[in-house]
């Protein structure tokens, strides 16, 4: 087998340029593809930084070529040549070092390899198992190890900023009690306390705010946590903040100082300008506008209310609607009142899926309005609703009628598909906001009681303390949640510093005093010790990543996530454990053993 010795690599093979020709170069690397052109053969070799192309020709390399014929697709490959330009023709504008080649007169072969299971080329169109089960060569494809790349590029900026502005990095146990964040918690038995277990943290909240306790002041770290959900693109079972707190800071503050921190991480990566202040949109006109706590901005089609005009009429879904409390919204989808009927009914089944009851349309064609409800209403109560949604004739209106909540999630859905649809979202555009004034807690009709929407140390509004319990509803908290493109990249906010407030929120969501203390009691301990005003965010590193790199999913830019049922099919995780090691933790499963078929 041959090593590299003696022949140490000079440059990297996608740093070569029209600049660099005529010089000797040692390159090493893995062979990305090879075109044999009888006594010529083309390689275009691969290394973390790109591709060159390399030429081995017979006519200059004699006996020594025949070891070129040998080559396949990924062996590890040494060479020693010399960088010349390409003829106009043969410039490949497509390939960063497409004006030049190098012409090789010594190879050697450091390793072979298998043949790959797919092509390790980018744009693969492979079942996402297959490359989750061979992840090691996924991620040796190009764009992947961009996203690893920008991703390591982003966490730096991070430290260099917040380093700049006076934050230290401390880290935070991974063995905890449980936090109070409101997923599942992954448990770990101890084996020295038999019986018990560890939580894996959700998020270092509780820790982060001892150290404000303890005077820090000013904490991050970029920190692995772990929830127990279900799974979907953007959520893993493990995944990483940035989390942040400080103190004698006021929400402004802490906004103006993260969106320092956007800018700083977006302009130079991506190339773009980003201005702030961002927009800060409360959650009631989110939710009224949008129908959704996280916006996407990129287009418009927001929710218009029409219950005025569809009020006391024969019509009983929409005056039932409206004689319990609810309303009648719509969004107005441009220069599509021709929908054909099976896409109406598709959409139908599809805001079902989101609670709604029903859905109904006004389609204002060239030939006259249709309506499900057109014999309920006159011409004129259509021209008014068509003045007020400002509908011209061609678009089309998609109506829902029902409980506020169940509006806004049913046409806030109904909004970011149709925009999917009629293709109406720039891919180019980034819309960062914040969303502020979160109501402080949500009933749960199940409990029959109200939980805390952030978590229960999230500082009311000062103007909202004296509802707290008389008048929950009303309640509104200092949180806020950064959005980017209808997804939710952060939140956080300030927290209650004091006792007797802290009491009166652990009341409003039913916890007696002893609960609160078994629940956690080491920190209302600890805020008797002199507690500074605090609060902080957390950002989710993989899902910033995600929207940066313009991926679907957050697995694209964590090297070894888990798939969708929570599993790793490269190392096969999680699996079963030897009869000892449960004895050793006094675990036993009631689970029957897995057999190999299964
Ligand atoms: P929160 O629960 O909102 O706040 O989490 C902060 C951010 O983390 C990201 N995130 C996730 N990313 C991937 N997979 C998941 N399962 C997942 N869950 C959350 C989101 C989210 O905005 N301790 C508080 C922060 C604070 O109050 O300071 C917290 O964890 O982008
Ligand atoms: P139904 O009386 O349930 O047959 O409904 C009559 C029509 O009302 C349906 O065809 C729908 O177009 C519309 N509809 C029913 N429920 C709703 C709802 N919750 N919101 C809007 N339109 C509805």
């Amino acid at each position: 087998m041959e090593t590299l010795n003696g022949m140490e690599r000079t440059h990297h093979c996608g740093e070569l340029r029209k600049t660099d020709e005529g010089k000797e170069v040692q390159l090493a690397g893995w062979v990305s593809r090879r075109r044999d052109h009888g006594g010529l053969i083309f390689v275009d070799m691969r290394d973390r930084s790109g591709l060159a192309q390399i030429v081995f020709d017979e006519a200059a390399m004699g006996e020594n070529f025949s070891k070129a014929e040998t080559l396949r697709n990924e062996f590890v490959i040494g060479i020693r040549g010399k960088v010349r330009a390409r003829s106009e023709e043969t410039v490949n504008p497509k390939m960063e070092t497409g004006e030049i080649e190098v012409v090789v007169n010594e190879l050697r072969i450091l390793n072979k390899a298998k043949t790959p299971p797919f092509y390790i080329q980018d744009g693969v169109d492979v079942d996402e198992n297959v490359r989750l089960r061979y992840r090691y060569l996924d991620l040796r494809r190009p764009e992947m190890q961009k996203n690893i790349m920008l991703r390591h590029r982003v966490a730096k900026i991070m430290r260099d900023y917040l380093d700049e502005h006076g934050f230290l990095e401390i880290e935070t146990p991974m063995l905890c009690r449980s936090t109070p964040e409101g997923a599942r918690d992954f448990l770990v038995p101890s084996r020295l306390n038999p019986g018990q277990f560890y939580a894996l943290p959700q998020s270092p909240q509780i820790f982060k705010q001892l150290l404000m306790v303890s005077g820090f002041e000013k904490y991050f770290q970029i920190v692995r946590c772990f929830r127990d959900e279900d799974l979907r693109a953007d959520r893993q079972p493990e995944f990483t903040q940035l989390d942040i707190e400080t103190s004698f800071l006021n929400q402004d503050d802490i906004l103006n100082l993260m969106e320092g921190l956007i800018k700083r991480i977006f302009e130079p990566t991506l190339n773009v300008k980003i201005e702030t202040p961002f927009q800060r949109m409360s959650w009631d006109e989110a939710m009224e506008r949008f129908g959704s706590d996280k916006p996407d901005l990129r287009f418009g089609m927001e929710l218009q209310d029409i219950s005025e005009f569809v009020k006391g009429s024969d019509f009983k879904v929409f005056t039932s609607v409206l004689e319990n409390g609810g309303q009648v919204k719509v969004i107005k989808v441009d220069d599509y009142a021709n929908i054909p009927r099976r896409e109406l009914d598709g959409l139908v089944e599809y805001v079902k899926i989101y609670g709604a009851k029903g859905l109904a349309w006004i389609q204002y064609t060239e030939e006259g309005i249709k309506s499900p409800f057109k014999k309920f209403y006159s011409d004129e109560t259509f021209e008014q609703i068509k003045n007020a949604t400002g509908a011209k004739t061609g678009d089309l209106l998609l109506v829902v009628g029902d409980k506020p909540a169940v509006v806004a999630q049913a046409l806030g859905e109904l909004r970011l598909e149709m925009a999917r649809r009629r293709n109406l979202i720039d891919e180019n555009k980034l819309c960062f906001l914040w969303i502020v004034d979160f109501p402080m807690f949500e009933y749960v009709e199940e409990d029959k009681r109200y939980k805390a929407m952030h978590h229960p140390f999230t500082a009311p509004r000062d103007e909202d303390v004296e509802f707290l319990l008389t008048d929950p509803e009303k309640v509104k908290a200092k949180a806020y949640d950064i959005v980017l493109n209808g997804v939710e990249v952060g939140g956080g906010s300030l927290r209650i510093y004091q006792s007797d407030l802290q009491q009166k929120v652990f009341k409003a969501i039913g916890l007696t005093d002893e609960e609160a203390r078994a629940k956690f009691g080491f920190l209302i301990d600890a805020f008797e010790y002199g507690t500074p005003p605090h609060g902080g965010i957390a950002f989710g590193l993989d899902r910033l990543i995600m929207l940066m790199a313009k991926r679907k999913s957050i697995r694209d830019v964590i090297p070894f996530p888990k798939t969708q049922s929570a599993i790793d099919p490269m190392s096969q995780a999680p699996n079963e454990v030897d009869e000892k090691q449960l004895r050793e933790l006094y675990i036993k499963t009631t689970v029957k053993k897995k057999t190999v078929e299964e």
